[in-house]
């Protein structure tokens, strides 16, 4: 076993992994995956909002096996998590969205995969031995987006997320400031002035990619400079790297096209709604037809000053009123009692976003597996200490396992790590 395989194996905690991957990865790369938006009081919110929770123990209870499975939207998971989607994993790790689909379905559970992605859509799902959802926004407009779902659907994606959370880009202060962008690309077109800065920027990169060495020579063995490959154009062509920000706005979801996206990915398979902030937008997502929402805040990096996540499901999911909805959410989750804590209001399963970054880029297979196994340890360890031996128990049991905090200011609360 090399050194790096001995560290993930000794990881406990997935921030641990976390540090591996910051470790691996050059910033520019390791920021995009960090970084919230504004002043990032939305993405320490989601966290620290778990932190404070309190949950009680109930002792003198042992059980043989804990019973983790859930359902949601008719697949049956093996554990209540699933991966949520998270743009450009590829430039972590080889395939990184193939990969991550393995993991997940070597888990008994769900990867979702983001249309941002470099990994096309048929080598994620045949990857994994479970299901795999495919996240859509509409960048390259309405046709390239058919086009996707379709493909998607003749790949056996088996349900159809719709993030709503993204008419634009959120500002990501410190990525936006390393200005990746400015030191891609052609020199085409560019003034000498332009010319003479971006190389400066191509040669300061490749001094910080070179001591990076491992990873890059991954990188350019995966193909170097990644595309959008499930973002094809009328040419056939994928949507280039760097265009993310305009195309997001160019293309922003509207409730008006719910209806010919339910349309084009038919009604035998379960449509998601995610980004969901208020019980306004759950009930709307239900009258177009969504069989589940997502409650997310995009793990911080849209609207910053926005509820913590598991605020918005203790106050607005109990508001949605009489609904066939299922929920989920993602946002902060980062360990076990976590898991526990977001179940306990009602949920069906949680995602996971940077949780699965830090894997993926802490060793891929390798990592995320680590990362899989530490929360499957850490929500059994919660589950047996708390004193409950299923997730409907949690579920049902709900506000019996919480308790209020009589705690004040956040002293007493771990660093906040990612
Ligand atoms: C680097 C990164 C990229 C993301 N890309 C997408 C995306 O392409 N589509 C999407 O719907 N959500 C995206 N998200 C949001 C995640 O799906 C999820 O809502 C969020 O990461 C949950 O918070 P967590 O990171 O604290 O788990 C992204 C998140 C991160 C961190």
């Amino acid at each position: 076993m090399g050194r790096r395989e001995r560290e993930i194996a000794d990881a406990l905690t997935t921030a641990d992994l976390w540090k591996l991957m910051r470790r691996r990865v050059p910033p520019i790369v390791s920021e995009y995956f960090r970084g919230g938006a504004d002043g990032e009081s939305a993405l320490r919110g989601n966290v620290r909002a778990f932190q404070q929770s309190l949950t009680t123990a109930y002792g003198a209870v042992s059980y043989d096996t804990v019973d983790m499975r859930t359902s949601v939207v008719g697949h049956d998971l093996a554990v209540p998590w699933l991966i949520s989607p998270v743009g450009s994993i590829r430039t972590l790790y080889p395939m990184g969205d193939a990969v991550a689909s393995r993991v997940a379905g070597d888990f008994g559970t769900v990867m979702t995969q983001s249309t941002l992605s470099g990994t096309p859509l048929e080598d994620v799902a045949a990857a994994s031995s479970g299901a795999c959802w495919y996240q859509l926004y509409l960048c390259g407009g309405r046709d390239t987006a058919l086009r996707a779902i379709d493909r998607a659907r003749k790949a056996g994606f088996t349900a159809l997320v719709v993030t709503i959370d993204s008419a634009v880009a959120g500002l990501r202060i410190l990525h936006t400031k390393l200005k990746p962008d400015k030191a891609m690309g052609p020199y085409r077109g560019l003034t000498v002035i332009e010319r003479v800065a971006k190389a400066f920027r191509k040669l300061r990169l490749a001094s910080e990619m070179l001591r990076h060495l491992p990873w890059l020579l991954r990188y350019f063995g995966d193909g170097g400079l990644m595309e959008f490959v499930n973002v094809i154009d009328q040419r056939g062509k994928p949507m280039p790297f760097t265009d993310i920000a305009s195309q997001l706005a160019a293309s922003a979801v509207t409730w008006a096209d719910m209806e010919w996206i339910r349309e084009a990915w038919g009604d035998d398979k379960p449509l998601i709604v995610k980004g969901v902030h208020c019980a306004y937008d759950a009930r709307k997502a239900e009258e177009l037809g969504a069989s589940a929402v997502i409650w997310s805040n995009h793990g911080g990096r849209q609207q910053d000053r926005v509820p913590p996540v598991l605020h918005l499901v203790a106050h607005e999911m109990p508001l949605v009123g009489d609904t066939q909805l299922e929920f989920m959410m993602d946002g902060g989750i980062r360990n076990g009692t976590d898991i526990l804590v977001a179940l306990s209001y009602g949920l069906k399963a949680v995602g996971i976003g940077r949780v699965t970054a830090a894997g993926i880029g802490a060793g891929g297979h390798r990592g995320l597996t680590r990362a899989f196994e530490i929360l499957r340890a850490d929500l059994d360890r919660a589950m047996r200490l708390v004193g409950v031996s299923t997730v409907d128990e949690i579920r049902r049991r709900g506000a019996e396992l919480r308790r209020e905090s009589q705690l004040h200011g956040d002293g007493h609360l771990p660093p906040f790590v990612f």
